[in-house]
């Protein structure tokens, strides 16, 4: 990985002092452009949502709703308060996840977000019953646990036993006692496969299982029409570099081809994406405190470990790394370094699980360095273990736009 020239020289700059740097830096172009091009290439009728549990920072909400975002995908009432914080009105809101409580369904009916996505008939009746006593009705898609699964992901969320939505096979039980209760407005369907994709045709194969499921819905139930469909996320990101990166214009070219096939013109169709928009925009920073051998393996101690950066011990991967060398002064003459070899990256927790990356080789570090993973934007502070040990938060350095 090559660390950007604007990324180190803020490293640089913020190690001035001396003290002890850990700290992500977000610089959120990326996210722009992103949702900017997806807005162009996609066909018509799709809506981009940013999936705020990838990276729930204000500049990343910020940079959605200047890039023209079509609204924030939510997973609970404080994803609800950061988005409205940031700007999105509630009817920009779509909320998705298992596990809704009544206060967080209180809100979303009272403040009308645009859909809710029901994951189960618990669910759906809990809705009833809120609107009954609100006086008033909600929009929702069903989510559906397809029965297909993509192999070849970092997390499935279809196929199999899930606690995702309702089983495929449940659907003509489920689906009539959805539709008779009346404070619903069923417009319809959510199907997620699975997130981290990086081979366009398995989510395209997605759609067209739940294009088929839509018909066979539309022709079996009288005056039902799902006017939207939601894909969930899924783009993946080349985490292991192997230049084999998403390609939006083919998933674009094949979803269109889709809607053709089909006649599914004038419908929406929902991409809620997180990790495709965020990962780039995220560097890990931690500075190296310790460097020692053991069993003749060096072994790399950083001042940020899983409670700060889980991913990589969560998901088993070694994100894209490199080290900024500071030069800084040794504590005594046979101090060790590295050079030219693969190396064991820890954080300072007391768990063998508090791993960084292994067998990464690195060309040279020294104590005082900083330590960087790239495609850290996505997933990275929100999913680890914070508190763990009690160390100060790292901090977050927003690199300002224009600059
Ligand atoms: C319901 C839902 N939508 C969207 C996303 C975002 O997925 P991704 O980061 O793969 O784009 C997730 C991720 O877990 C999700 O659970």
């Amino acid at each position: 990985m090559i660390i950007p020239t604007h990324i180190e020289d803020m490293i640089r700059q913020q190690t001035q002092s001396g003290a002890t740097f850990n700290a992500y830096i977000y610089d959120t172009t990326r996210l722009d452009k992103r949702i900017k091009c997806l807005k162009n290439m996609m066909p018509q009728g799709v809506e981009v949502f940013y999936a705020m549990k990838a990276n729930p920072h204000p500049a990343f909400l910020d940079a959605a709703l200047k890039a023209g975002a079509t609204g924030i995908e939510i997973a609970s009432l404080g994803e609800a308060h950061k988005a409205t914080a940031a700007g999105f009105t509630p009817s920009q809101l779509i909320y998705t996840g298992p596990g809704k409580s009544l206060e967080e369904l209180t809100w979303c009916v009272e403040n009308k977000i645009r859909t809710i996505h029901i994951e189960s008939l618990v669910e759906a009746h809990r809705i009833q019953g809120l609107c009954e006593k609100l006086n008033t009705t909600q929009d929702v898609l069903l989510r559906i646990n397809a029965n297909f699964d993509i192999h070849d992901a970092q997390t499935t969320f279809s196929g199999g036993s899930k606690k995702f939505g309702i089983d495929e096979e449940q659907l003509d039980v489920a689906l009539p006692q959805i539709l008779a209760l009346d404070k619903l407005n069923f417009h319809g369907l959510h199907v997620f496969a699975a997130s981290g994709v990086l081979n366009v045709d398995d989510l395209l194969h997605n759609c067209a299982l739940v294009f088929e499921l839509t018909q066979r819905i539309e022709s079996q139930y009288q005056g039902v029409t799902c006017d939207i469909i939601d894909f969930g996320g899924g783009f993946g990101v080349d985490y292991e570099e192997t230049g084999n990166d998403f390609d939006p214009q083919a998933y674009a070219d094949g979803l269109s081809a889709l809607i053709a096939k089909h006649d599914f013109q004038n419908r929406h169709f929902v991409l809620e994406l997180g990790r495709w928009m965020a990962a780039e925009c995220g560097w890990f920073c931690t500075e190296i405190i310790d460097i020692k051998t053991s069993r003749g393996k060096k072994q790399v101690i950083c001042a940020g470990g899983i409670n700060h950066f889980r991913r990589p011990a969560a998901l088993a991967i070694n994100h894209p790394m490199n080290i900024v060398n500071l030069g800084r002064e040794k504590l005594f003459e046979a101090q060790e370094y590295v050079q030219q070899e693969k190396v064991y990256f820890g954080g300072p927790l007391c768990t063998s699980a508090d791993k960084l990356a292994n067998d990464v080789l690195v060309e040279e570090a020294h104590i005082g360095d900083i330590a960087v993973f790239g495609l850290a934007g996505a997933y990275g502070l929100t999913m680890s273990n914070n508190d763990f040990l009690s160390h100060a938060k790292p901090l977050e350095i927003v690199i300002e736009q224009g600059k």
